[in-house]
């Protein structure tokens, strides 16, 4: 099967129960083989938004469709350019400055730099995903406290903490971010489901 393919949805599925299922299972097929973050988050957002745009049964490509979805991570996560410090010097600390979210692979239009998460600057859904450990679904982002507005076309949002675990601790990597054109776009159900694919997603990669 083409690649592309991977994210068709059958006419068949019409529950959003059936809808995460399906997504959860092409995605798991679509990263196995590779462990490396930027890829594979790239092909999760991709999979994950275009899966919502073939769902028409609730979202599609119309007033009620999801226009952006993407990764923001944690800074030390990102690769420093290769040929910096070779001659000894300290090539790290950009890498280091964990007070700010990153943004990562994402599909739709261009977003917001970085989040800030260091403490009394911190603001915004995908901050208070990620400082919380929870994921917060906002039915209507302008009575959001905070809420960063990357497109003013944006009406709902929804975002799942990146959490990996190892023995008994618990590490932060980031957060999966959804944004909706309709007021209550995302429901419970989505949460559900969104959170499978967070920790499909924490799983397939070598961190
Ligand atoms: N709305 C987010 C910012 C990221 S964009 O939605 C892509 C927030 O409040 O953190």
């Amino acid at each position: 099967m083409p690649h592309a393919d991977s994210s068709l949805v059958p006419s068949s599925i019409t529950s959003k129960t059936e809808f995460w299922a399906h997504v959860h299972g092409q995605l798991a097929s679509l990263l196995s083989g590779q462990r490396h973050w930027v890829t594979n988050l790239a092909n999760a957002s991709s999979m994950v938004y275009s899966s919502l745009l073939a769902f028409t049964a609730h979202f599609g490509s119309g007033s009620q469709a999801v226009n952006w979805c993407g990764f923001y991570l944690n800074s030390s996560l990102f690769p420093v350019p290769r040929f910096l410090g070779q001659d000894g010097s300290d090539n790290n600390s950009a890498a280091a400055d964990a007070s700010r979210l990153l943004l990562g692979p994402f599909c739709g239009k261009p977003a917001c730099q970085f989040i800030n998460i260091s403490p009394g600057k911190a603001r915004g859904v995908c901050a208070d995903a990620y400082l919380q450990r929870r994921t917060i679904l906002v039915p209507e982002v302008d009575l959001y406290p905070g809420h960063i507005a990357c497109d003013g076309e944006t009406k709902s949002e929804i975002v799942c903490p990146l959490i990996f675990k190892k023995g008994d601790k618990e590490i932060m990597l980031g957060v999966l971010d959804l944004d909706c054109l309709a007021v209550s776009g995302f429901c419970e159900e989505d949460k559900e489901g969104l959170e499978k694919i967070a920790a499909l997603v924490v799983s397939a990669c070598d961190w």
